[in-house]
């Protein structure tokens, strides 16, 4: 395979994102699937299989995932016998297909013939072939190989009757989101260029009168390469921001070649887990035909159940309120934590309704039969190593009649009053070096204040920075270092329309290029707080504090001057003894309007949850009757007004929320009360008392 220098030019332009007209995904009900990798199985093993997937109801299969070594051999031919079989198959039995691309990982005649698409670590090295997804995204060379791919599969598949959707590569970025060999970092100039026009404006917006970092030429630019001291961080925000815009414009590419021969709907399975922080998904989801997302429970967290649910909450944002589709989670262990924790009795299925509960119209696992051999053969699947005379089969199969009696919930959308601001810039930005304690991570400090809403039973939505927060009575700013003018301008729009808002420290402290605001702190929102930090006063690790309240709190105070607040609690020990630690200000510009509180340490839990439960008291929100940690209650409603009340109830214990109609998963009136067993989900299709 050769690549002429035309078609290099052609390849690395950036592309538009498709036309707002889009295909949608139908389907009939929620979809059950999982991944399937036939080139894993001798053919007589699919017949089982495909017997077996009818058997549980699965209904849409994603195959070719990981199949271009099977598909292309070193010659440039390609071989599709097998793959038209086990579509075949597939259809044969009923079952729609999420048609992967197959170029998640180049085969090793590739990456042999052409080393330069091997990505290039911040030192200089490479990474080698052997594992998965060693490429660069920015080559040329490696995205020519992939479209002649793609091409080929979407032009043979394009009109299969099996055929239901298309999955673009797999998880982008999961593991090769930063390059910078020459490719990548003469693909960041031109990002840069794009973006600032001019050197002059690039040396504003990165600060370089700092440490005679100055630069006159372009040529001069690199990517963040490994340093002596501290990176500049406004390079570093820029690198980060091209790095997501470079594998968009890979996935634009995929999508275009599948568009001219497919009407059906595209998309790429996302990572809105707990780690992946390399992509912008806001900046991706107009992208896609439907946002679909991976998830895994993450045992290394405090709180792995509350973190699905703020991932759920998250995709549901990333589809703007629309249905999603979860891609990808597990029956039971994964196979790449520390110690990979098996699900409990019932786990399996809490896990899967809460994702259905927050917006999603499918529920696929990875992968259908447990590998024997590779990298994952200790990853769990549908159908374990043990096989169907199994307790996790006999789960399988409770799931598949669960989900189709879940049927008509499709389409329907979440109802919240609540949104949460997140942000992947200020991500970005508040986990840099050199900043006033290390010991701030915005994924906690978000995961905190999103927890402590969902413990007080109310349902959030989990929106972009410069969304239209009008709608909703509560709007939480969760440590939102890094905020442009317009974002801020959208807060002070909500309390201006009658919300309460919420803002938690650090938040509001830099601009888009990571340029501090003067004046005071939180720069972007003191005159609407009505009060301003005059210095930050982190605490060393270990180190305790008390609040006036009695609330307790740690990691963080400031020295606070309230100018036209009310103090709310004060400090009572540590750097900022005596001084504000929570503010109030009801704003005084009209009939109508809201509340801005502000935050100005890390309360621990109970702390938090009791200033949570003031606030959302006081923004006139109701919880739902019965909701707490243990218990998830979330409303799902459809445009004719029909609502579901998805119960999901992890404790050892019955429980009871008051609810009249007719419960789907039993199948059996309900009157006045819904009974939930110890750790199971019902689904009641409400109805008016008479
Ligand atoms: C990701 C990938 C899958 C598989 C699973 C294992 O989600 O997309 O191919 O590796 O992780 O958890």
């Amino acid at each position: 395979m050769s690549v002429s220098a035309t078609s290099v030019d052609q390849l690395t332009r950036v592309l538009p994102a498709a036309s707002a007209s889009r295909p949608s995904f139908t389907h009939r009900g929620i979809a059950f699937g999982c991944d399937y990798n036939p080139e894993q199985w001798d053919p007589r093993v699919w017949r089982e299989d495909v017997a077996l997937m009818a058997r549980a109801g699965v209904d849409l299969v994603a195959i070719n995932i990981f199949g271009w070594a099977s598909l292309q051999g070193p010659d440039g031919l390609f071989h599709f016998d097998d793959l038209d079989e086990v579509i075949d198959l597939l259809h044969a039995h009923g079952i729609r297909v999420n048609l992967g691309t197959g170029t998640a990982s180049p085969p090793p005649w590739l990456t042999t013939r052409h080393p330069e698409i091997l990505p290039m670590m911040e030192d200089g090295t490479r990474r080698y072939p052997g594992g998965r997804q060693a490429w660069c995204p920015s080559s040329p060379v490696f995205r020519a190989a992939a479209l002649e791919l793609v091409e080929a599969v979407a032009a043979r598949y394009g009109e299969h009757p099996a055929v239901a959707i298309w999955h673009v590569s797999n998880e982008l970025g999961c593991h090769n989101p930063y390059c910078h060999c020459e490719v990548s970092a003469a693909a960041f100039r031109d990002w840069l260029r794009s973006r600032y026009i001019t050197i002059d404006a690039l040396n504003a917006a990165w600060g370089t009168s700092f440490w005679s970092q100055r630069y006159y030429d372009w040529a001069e630019i690199l990517t963040p390469r490994a340093t002596l001291s501290t990176y500049n961080p406004g390079q570093m925000l820029d690198y980060r921001r091209f790095s997501s815009d470079a594998l968009r414009d890979y996935f634009r590419a995929e999508a275009e070649v599948i568009r001219r021969h497919s009407t059906l709907p595209v998309t790429t399975n996302f990572m809105v887990t707990a780690h992946v922080r390399a992509l912008d998904y806001w900046s991706w989801a107009d992208d896609v035909d439907i946002v679909a997302n991976d998830h895994y429970l993450d045992h290394r967290l405090d709180a792995p159940t509350a973190e699905l649910s703020f991932a759920a909450d998250l995709t549901r944002g990333l589809a703007g309120g629309e249905p999603w589709l979860l891609m990808e989670h597990s029956t039971g262990a994964v196979n790449w934590q520390p110690v990979n924790v098996a699900k409990t009795p019932g786990e399996m299925m809490r896990n899967s309704l809460s994702h259905v509960a927050r917006g999603s119209d499918g529920i696929c696992f990875f992968q259908w039969r447990a590998s024997l051999q590779g990298a994952e053969k200790f990853h769990s699947a549908l159908l374990p190593h043990s096989g169907t005379q199994s307790g996790a089969w006999k789960d399988v199969l409770e799931l598949g009649r669960a989900v189709k009696a879940l049927e008509e919930v499709r389409g329907s959308r979440v109802v919240a009053d609540v949104a949460v601001l997140f942000s992947w810039g200020a991500w970005w930005a508040t986990d840099a070096e050199n900043r006033p304690s290390a010991a701030i991570s915005y994924l906690d400090q978000v995961h905190a204040v999103y927890r402590g809403l969902r413990d007080a039973g109310v349902t959030v939505d989990i929106v972009k920075p410069d969304s239209d927060l009008t709608r909703y009575r509560l709007v939480v700013v969760p440590c939102l270092h890094l905020v442009s003018d317009a974002e801020a301008a959208r807060v002070e729009e909500a309390v201006a329309a009658g919300a309460h808002a919420l803002i938690t420290f650090y938040s509001g402290i830099v601009d888009q290029d990571d340029r501090v605001r003067p004046g005071g702190y939180p720069g972007a929102w003191r005159d609407m707080l009505g009060m301003r930090v005059e210095e930050f006063a982190p605490v060393l690790p270990g180190t305790t504090l008390a609040l006036d309240s009695g609330a307790r709190a740690a990691m963080w105070s400031e020295r606070i001057v309230a100018t036209d607040a009310e103090v709310v609690d004060r400090f009572a020990d540590g750097p900022s003894a005596g001084l504000p630690a929570i503010t109030h200000r009801t704003a005084a510009n009209g009939p109508g309007s809201g509340d801005a509180w502000y935050l100005a340490t890390m309360l621990d839990e109970p702390s938090l949850a009791a200033l949570i439960s003031r606030i959302v008291a006081a923004a006139g929100i109701t919880p739902h009757p019965g909701a707490g940690a243990d218990v998830e209650v979330v409303v799902r409603q459809s445009a004719d007004g029909r609502t579901w009340r998805f119960v999901i109830n992890h404790t050892k214990d019955f429980v009871e929320v008051p609810g009249h109609g007719f419960e789907l998963l039993t199948g059996e009136p309900v009157e006045r009360r819904l009974t939930v067993p110890p750790g199971a989900v019902r689904v009641l299709r409400e109805e008016a008392q008479r």
